[in-house]
């Protein structure tokens, strides 16, 4: 019987791991279709004298099993689940026909209202999974379930487990400061947080984003009195998370790129807490790329090198070797190296690299303030001091500073 508004779709979920599903037509829907039958772990026969390279590709893989030919009456036999697809409309009318004569849920992509069942629109976020049905409106329902997603995703709608709480600490990587610029996932642990452990880098208006019962510590303050700074927000992490709050620790760019990530993924391993890292966006990368500077190139640079120059070349405590990075040909990214630039280039140079080398300094990358001053190796001294460029900055060395349309003259 057709559906009708007074009597709207009944939702059910189906669970097809092993069972019989039978998908009539090998075209676009198919090939929409499909994955999610696959993913539920259906028994999948597809009927259909041709298909899409996709599709060809799910029954290679042995994914589904393929009969090449047309609708045969029959074919639904012992199927709990049918997707009715064919392009000729009379084949979808004979199989709809035996679907209902067998009892045999079905879904028909031509005619709606011949339909046993309907598809709604789903997506997954985290373990929930959305399906949304609007009667005769798919794009409505896509864009409710765009919607309820996003919001599933951002955190900005709700979804809280209530399992009970094991102490739990997320180390978030924020990107370089546009707060467009963390992950999905990093976005909705943060919402989800009680504790936010932030650092001056990354994307701090997010902060003021987020519900005033959420406690925020800027890991800078923390006070370290017998401690070292670092074990301080070790501590502190570990502390609340044994209050049972869900804590966030959010740091610039990437945790694992100088941002001493491991050491307190490792210290909350110690304390026996459990530990997330979610990666983010490094300003080694997306800072150049937001000035218009690729850190590889065809033809131009083949490799990048990411150091940090926060110690002097001369430094008994420097690990880096900048004899052999002098020698390489593609590009020299240097984070934490405003300071030092001048005795860095006076480095390479002594190391053979030649004083025109092109050179960039973009300061607050991706933020409102972002700047870029150009050099060589030769005059980077001082157009740092003319320009007063200051920390944070990232630095990047090597003829992909000349490339692109953002380039400006030093
Ligand atoms: C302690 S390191 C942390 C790096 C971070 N984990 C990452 O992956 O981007 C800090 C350095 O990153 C660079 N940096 C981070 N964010 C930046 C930004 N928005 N603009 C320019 N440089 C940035 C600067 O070189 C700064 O001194």
């Amino acid at each position: 019987m057709a559906e009708n508004a007074e009597h709207p779709a009944y939702p059910v979920g189906l669970r097809l791991t092993g069972r019989r599903v039978v998908v009539i037509g090998g075209g676009q829907v198919a090939q929409r279709r499909l994955p999610a039958l696959i993913a539920a772990g259906a028994d999948i026969t597809l009927v259909s004298p041709s298909a899409t390279p996709s599709v060809e590709a799910m029954a290679e893989a042995g994914e589904i099993t393929w009969t090449r030919r047309r609708y045969e009456d029959g074919d639904l036999a012992g199927a709990w689940y049918a997707l009715i697809a064919a392009t000729d409309p009379e084949a979808n009318a004979r199989a709809s026909a035996e679907a209902e004569r067998n009892r045999v849920w079905c879904v028909r992509s031509d005619d709606a209202e011949a339909a046993t069942a309907w598809t709604p629109a789903t997506g997954r976020s985290e373990g929930v999974t959305v399906a949304v049905l609007t009667g005769h409106d798919p794009r409505r329902s896509a864009a409710v379930r765009d919607a309820i997603v996003e919001g599933l995703r951002d955190g900005s709608i709700a979804a809280p487990h209530h399992r009970s709480r094991t102490p739990f600490v997320a180390l978030v990587g924020g990107g370089p400061g546009d707060p467009d610029l963390i992950t999905v996932r990093g976005r909705r642990l943060l919402a989800e947080a009680d504790v936010v452990v932030a650092d001056r880098l990354g994307p701090r208006d997010l902060l003021d984003e987020l519900p005033p019962h959420v406690e925020v510590i800027d890991a800078a303050k923390i006070p370290y009195g017998r401690f070292m700074a670092q074990e301080a927000i070790n501590n502190a992490l570990i502390e609340h998370a044994k209050a049972g709050k869900s804590v966030v620790r959010l740091k610039g760019g990437d945790p694992f790129v100088f941002g001493r990530g491991m050491e307190e993924a490792q210290a909350l391993a110690e304390a026996g807490i459990a530990c997330t890292v979610v990666p983010g966006i490094s300003s080694s990368i997306s800072v150049p790329g937001a000035a218009g500077i690729p850190v590889t190139h065809r033809g131009v640079a083949h490799e990048f090198t990411v150091v940090s120059g926060h110690v002097a070349p001369d430094d008994p405590r420097s690990l880096v070797d900048w004899a052999s990075l002098a020698k390489l040909t593609g590009t020299l990214v240097i984070l934490m190296g405003v300071d030092k630039i001048g005795a860095i280039a006076e480095a390479l140079m002594a190391h053979g690299k030649a004083p025109d080398t092109p050179l960039a300094l973009v300061q607050e990358g991706t933020t409102a303030s972002q700047r870029r001053v150009d050099a060589t190796l030769a005059t980077v001294a001082r157009r740092v001091a003319e320009e007063d460029v200051r920390p944070p900055a990232v630095i990047v060395i090597g003829p992909v500073v000349a490339e692109g349309p953002l380039k400006t003259t030093a």
